[in-house]
């Protein structure tokens, strides 16, 4: 039995690999540590504990590895995404030499699991490149070329583009990169927890989490888990309403998989330097003589594009024009999400405000891989009370006042969608909805979420997102309704995906009916 993708998008993995499926948890339970999440850092940060003995009870409301995790390109990397002269002028020079040195033992760290668990995920070690188009300026590879080397990375060179033709003469050679298959590492994570006496539930959605000297994980069943910690890795954080959501923003980022004959270029990560931006990557392929080409990127705020389709022809088109695609390539497609954090760096650690066995890990910016395994490193140290290095630069708690532009530019977008309240829709009504799409309208005050299924039988929720009452969206691709103000999704039905709301959409609001027609005037009988 092999659990089903929830998405009408199915990443490159799902045709190569497949995962097993998690039972629900049945009964309350008690626990060192409960881990909310079952992705790369929710199981990272139990297999690791698991390992120093402690009893681990990992939820998940879907199956372990199935969520944001089962859609990444898998990018280990020590290039920091947002490169390192932003990270220096974010974190200072010291920071950026710690956010090098900790992504570097997060892909030791991984290498580390594949060898001892003898994992079968093609990782490799690779190098990376960060290239500009032809058409950009390539001063933006000095400056990073500098940083970098100042952050640590003494072996980062300019090199020439190693693959013939299509971008600029020189680009930046990181060395010691890696990449991975997600699904099967994901799967040995799982398996290694259970079979030291972990427990890993999936279909176990978490309602809410009560602080305290023990903490109460309370499921949408009702069931219980009592544990001394909790550490919650749900993407975005369904525990914290404020603090962690405006320090970061969510994104949708796109995927396509193309193919390129064998040895047409050199294994390695591509990154260029571009706003959107692109990353690339080979991958094994089913068809002989092949490899896919894993190409992402164009990304966008979550919730703020009506036609994602465009976005992969870009993609498409862009790759073509850099690397030796096939020409009559089939391409599979998919979509995920993203947060960024406002100053390039994941939130890890103790959740702001709450209670210190409260742990969080969030704001993957792009580097979910590396980062999501730093969580596990990260909180493991801080739930057994050791010295970790990297634990004050992933801070949940910390304020970048160097970020201050990039905090009010995106609040400001925040707020923009809040303002959707009180603008008309384009359409008020359901008539002309083709089956299998969706759309916002307005009911009086309200704002309602129709969505026509594929038999025709239309169906209505609250257009009102329940974790801060933002306007939700509809993603045309995914079929889902997102939040564009923290990244919430919900099935077309209204079932919430993703956090940080905790609740599906509430029932439509109905219309009021009509006034009564005036009663006939009663005419005295003679
Ligand atoms: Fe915060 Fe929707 S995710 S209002």
């Amino acid at each position: 039995m092999h659990a089903p993708v929830p998405s009408s998008t199915t990443p490159v993995w799902a045709h190569l690999h497949r995962l097993p499926v998690a039972a629900p948890l049945g009964a309350d339970a008690t626990a060192d540590v409960c881990v909310v999440g079952a992705g790369v850092a929710g199981l990272t940060t139990a297999a690791l504990l698991a390992r120093e003995g402690a009893r681990v009870i990992v939820l998940d409301s879907a199956q372990p590895g199935l969520g944001e995790s089962s859609r990444t390109t898998a990018h280990l990397s020590n290039a920091i995404d947002d490169r390192f002269y932003n990270i220096a002028r974010w974190h200072g020079r010291e920071g950026a030499r710690l956010a090098a040195q900790s992504h570097g033992a997060a892909i030791d760290r991984v290498q580390e699991f594949v060898q001892a668990l003898d994992i079968a995920c093609d990782f490799r070690r690779v190098p990376g490149y960060l290239f500009a188009d032809a058409d950009q300026d390539e001063s933006g590879l000095d400056d990073e070329l500098e940083a970098a080397r100042a952050a640590g990375l003494r072996d980062v060179s300019l090199v020439p583009w190693p693959i013939e033709g299509g971008s600029g003469p020189r680009c930046l050679r990181f060395p010691g990169q890696a990449q991975i298959s997600p699904w099967p590492y994901l799967a040995a994570l799982t398996d290694d927890i259970v079979r030291r006496g972990g427990r890993v539930h999936g279909a176990t959605r978490v309602h809410d989490i009560m602080e305290g000297r023990n903490v109460i994980v309370r499921t949408e069943t009702g069931l219980r888990v009592s544990a001394k910690s909790v550490v919650v890795a749900t993407n975005t954080p369904i525990n914290d309403r404020f603090a962690i959501h405006t320090k970061q923003h969510p994104y949708r980022t796109y995927v396509t998989s193309l193919l390129v004959p064998e040895d047409a270029m050199p294994l390695g990560l591509y990154w260029d330097d571009g706003d959107p931006y692109h990353y690339v990557r080979l991958a094994p392929s089913r068809v002989p003589g092949m490899c896919a080409l894993i190409v992402g990127g164009e990304d966008h705020h979550t919730g703020e594009e009506e036609h994602p389709d465009a976005r992969f022809d870009r993609l498409e088109d862009w790759a073509r024009r850099r690397f030796p695609v096939l020409a009559e390539s089939p391409a599979i497609r998919w979509s995920g999400q993203v947060m960024e954090t406002i100053d390039g760096l994941a939130y890890i650690g103790r959740n702001p405000g709450l209670h210190e066995n409260t742990y969080v890990a969030t704001g993957d910016s792009g580097m979910g891989m590396t980062h999501g395994t730093l969580a596990g490193m990260i909180i493991t140290d801080l739930i057994l009370a050791r010295a970790n290095p990297w634990s004050h630069l992933y801070s949940p708690n910390r304020v970048t006042l160097t970020a201050a532009l990039t905090f009010a530019k995106e609040n400001f977008n925040v707020a923009r969608h809040y303002l959707n309240w009180g603008r008309p829709s384009a359409k008020d009504d359901a008539a002309d909805l083709p089956p299998g799409s969706g759309r916002v309208v307005r009911r009086g005050l309200q704002k309602v979420a129709l969505y026509r299924d594929a038999d025709g039988v239309l169906h209505e929720r609250s257009a009102v997102c329940p974790h801060l009452g933002c306007v939700v969206t509809w993603n045309a691709l995914e079929k889902s309704w997102d939040c564009p103000c923290h990244g919430s999704r919900f099935q077309a039905d209204g079932t919430v995906v993703n956090g940080p709301a905790a609740e599906s959409l509430a029932p439509a609001p109905q219309a009021k009916a009509p006034p009564s027609s005036p009663r006939s005037p009663i005419i005295p009988s003679p």
